[in-house]
């Protein structure tokens, strides 16, 4: 009988890298770039609409973001559709923004107001029309939508944003990572998706590796099930305990980005208190915006981790290596991960799960049929998640 052979498995045998391409790339035209352009995504935080053009980039396309003086908020194409030079360095007044080179002057929907270097100040201008998308202002977020005008669904509300106690209000984040780290994160952003249905690497990551960094009950190894939503996928995760009692915890991924989980640290909320989206920025980056219920300014920003004591821009790269979190775990599976490398386990049942369903709704869009999610009633009922703590006798 042949034993097995001690030198096979080298690094010598990899085959050549691949990523699943239509689930991973977010340009306009892409398979999962359509999807996506289905949806609103939060751009920005209304503040950051103002009289100062920003800079946006979102969905692989680059945009400036502006309020006019009528306090008219608008997002455009930041290439201007006369010569091409960016509206970034545009001025922004009453009625639009101006470019810098030739003055043509646009609204907040892209019509061309002004051009003062033609003949009666354009006669043609209605002829042309500054590339813009809709947007919408809620929860402390600016809203874009990305898509097919004739398909725009509209923006929903969210049950655990809308219902809340006398003390508590909504409050915007452009957070970063829960675990911290700069708020423009350098990998794909499904990498940071798909962490949202792994739940076993909460008692690794978050606990073995770098210290107990949300509760002791939480560096228990969780009793887990998965479930497909209307939504998405819902995790359900169990831990006893030290007073015999049960930790009940649901998380839900919902279509297309948002994080539904709730407080890891303390199971003070029943009901979710928070919901993040995860705004892929390109191929290669995401941010994340977070909108959450708070009883104190600036409580959402003071939820972030510490490790070993330190905020993560505070920790040398030594102690990163001592202490990784969530930045480290997933930047370090690369800017795209390599989806040929991968060898699914049982644990990684979340994560096939929401491939499927982003597969899906591919599917769906292929065949002409709307993907899940979407709204089009505006007098439909706010979405309710089930995801919450819950502590249960036994
Ligand atoms: S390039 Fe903008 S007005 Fe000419
Ligand atoms: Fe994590």
């Amino acid at each position: 009988m042949q034993g097995p052979n001690w030198d096979e498995g080298t690094a010598y045998e990899i085959k050549p890298p691949r990523h699943k391409a239509e689930l991973v790339e977010v340009g306009r035209g892409t398979p999962m770039g359509e999807l996506l352009r289905r949806y609103w995504h939060p751009v920005g935080l209304i503040a950051d609409a103002e009289g100062t053009p920003r800079k946006i980039r979102a969905l692989g396309e680059d945009l400036v973001l502006f309020r006019d003086g009528q306090g008219r908020a608008g997002l455009v194409h930041a290439r201007c559709c006369h010569r091409g030079t960016t509206l970034y360095y545009g001025k922004v007044e009453k009625r639009g923004i101006r470019c810098c080179y030739h003055g043509w002057l646009f609204d907040a929907e892209g019509r061309c107001l002004e051009q003062p270097c033609e003949p009666e100040g354009g006669l043609f201008r209605a002829k042309v029309r500054q590339p813009w998308y809709p947007l919408a202002e809620r929860y402390g977020l600016i809203f874009a939508y990305l898509g097919p005008p004739a398909k725009k669904p509209v923006l929903p509300r969210y049950e655990c944003l809308e219902v809340m106690d006398d003390d508590e209000f909504v409050e915007a984040d452009a957070s970063s990572l829960g675990g911290g780290g700069p708020p423009i994160i350098p990998c794909n952003w499904l990498q940071h998706y798909e962490n949202v249905v792994d739940p076993f690497h909460v008692p690794v990551l978050h606990a073995a590796f770098s210290g107990a960094q949300f509760t002791t009950a939480m560096a228990a190894m969780p009793h887990v099930t998965f479930e497909m939503s209307p939504r998405g996928v819902t995790v359900r995760s169990t831990r006893k305990l030290d007073d015999g009692k049960t930790l009940y915890r649901i998380t839900e991924a919902a279509i297309p980005t948002l994080r539904v989980v709730p407080n890891p640290r303390v199971a003070q909320f029943a009901r979710v208190e928070s919901i993040g989206w995860v705004l892929p920025i390109d191929d290669t980056s995401f941010r994340i915006y977070v909108a959450g219920r708070v009883k104190q300014p600036g409580d959402l920003g003071r939820m972030r981790s510490t490790f070993n004591g330190k905020f993560w821009w505070d920790m040398s790269e030594e102690e990163h290596q001592r202490h990784p979190g969530d930045y480290e775990a997933q930047v370090g599976q690369g800017a795209i991960t390599i989806h040929s490398e991968e060898h699914f386990a049982q644990s990684d049942r979340g994560i096939v799960m929401i491939r499927r369903v982003l597969q899906d709704q591919l599917e769906a869009i292929k065949a002409g049929r709307d993907p899940i999610g979407l709204i089009f009633d505006p007098d439909a009922p706010a979405v309710v998640f089930e995801a919450g703590n819950y502590i249960r006798a036994a």
